[in-house]
């Protein structure tokens, strides 16, 4: 690693920092409709002219505005990913690592303790907080396209029902559907999220909605309703435990028909816990806010074989864009 890339990386926070102030103070929004100068920005997000000229100039120098005869306007970046209107849009996300910023202050001590720095809640205490997550779960995978990646790849033509453990806002439940007509759906997920997601699909995805039950269902206390063909489960494991992770596997075992799929989808680490990148950073973040960590291969597949699933693989995502892969489990006939 060179001085320029170690420094870049060292230093991440402030670049991090800059653009989650210019979404949330509402920059891009406020020049979806046209350019505007330094004193006209500040006036319209109610800010300093002097401060807002500077993160302004940062956000050109990032590529996510342009500057011309002092007017700042929108790049193809910022019009596509950073706009409330476009479907695309990751600002769900950003906002939220915008909302978590002060917890990874507390990394020194969580790694100092082991303990996490804030409760485990899976953000389910408080409904602004639960929207702010689901909405961030959404918007990440929408812009970068996973779910309809996912819905391609996989075989669901001999399936009649998927459930979607953790399903969180849906939009996996909803491209599986897309994709597959004849498929019924199910949200398996805990009260405060299914609020949301039922929310997010009536906005959007009215007609889905009708082929889909938002199920509560508590995966650590509850067993998994089933028959289902196929389980689909997203970002899951790696809030739990290695316990925990053991034995929702083997519910998902009794929750499948004979012959039945489960699909899990997570950052599936290397044996040494290393790479992917992305993977390897963000278990830090889950070491300060879950009970989990990012698994590798070998966890899931020994999991997978003690609960009794059999043609267990490992299935690769292009990357990038995408960061995490896939396991795929069969219950024998
Ligand atoms: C990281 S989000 C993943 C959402 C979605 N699967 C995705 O990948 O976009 C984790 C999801 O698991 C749900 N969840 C967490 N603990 C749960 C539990 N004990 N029982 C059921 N759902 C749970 C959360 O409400 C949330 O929707």
């Amino acid at each position: 690693m060179d001085f320029a890339e170690l420094a870049a990386l060292a230093s991440g926070h402030a670049e991090a920092r800059a653009i989650q102030t210019a979404l949330k103070l509402g920059i891009f929004d406020m020049l979806e409709r046209s350019p505007l100068d330094d004193a006209d920005l500040a006036t319209a997000i109610s800010a300093n002219r002097r401060a807002t000229a500077l993160i302004a100039n940062a956000m050109v120098a990032l590529g996510l505005l342009d500057k011309r005869a002092n007017r700042y306007s929108l790049t193809e970046a910022s019009q596509r990913y950073l706009l409330r209107s476009s479907a695309e849009y990751l600002g769900g996300l950003i906002l939220f690592d915008e909302a978590i910023f002060q917890t990874w202050t507390n990394l020194e001590q969580t790694i100092r303790t082991g303990l996490p720095a804030r409760a485990t809640d899976m953000f389910q205490s408080r409904p602004e907080e639960t929207e702010r997550f689901i909405r961030a779960m959404d918007s990440l995978t929408r812009a970068r396209g996973d779910p309809a990646y996912v819905a391609n790849r996989l075989d669901l033509s001999k399936v009649s029902k998927v459930a979607d453990l953790g399903g969180g806002p849906g939009t996996y439940t909803v491209a599986l559907l897309r994709r597959w007509p004849h498929l019924r759906g199910a949200i398996y997920d805990l009260p405060a999220t299914l609020e949301v997601a039922r929310k997010i699909l009536a906005e959007r995805e009215p007609a889905a909605l009708e082929r889909i039950d938002l199920v509560r269902v508590d995966y650590l206390y509850d067993e998994i309703p089933g028959p289902c063909g196929a389980l689909f489960m997203s970002n899951i494991i790696h809030n739990e435990d290695e316990t925990d992770n053991a034995q929702l596997f083997r519910k998902c075992f009794r929750a499948l028909e004979s012959g039945g799929m489960l699909i899990v989808k997570d950052h599936i680490m290397n044996a040494d816990l290393t790479q992917p990148r992305p993977g390897a950073i963000f278990a830090l973040y889950l070491l300060l806010t879950t009970r989990g960590r990012d698994y590798s291969f070998d966890e899931v597949s020994r999991w997978l074989r003690d609960a009794g699933f059999v043609d267990i693989r490992h299935e690769a995502l292009p990357s990038p864009p995408f960061t995490s892969s896939m396991v795929t489990a069969r219950k024998p006939k």
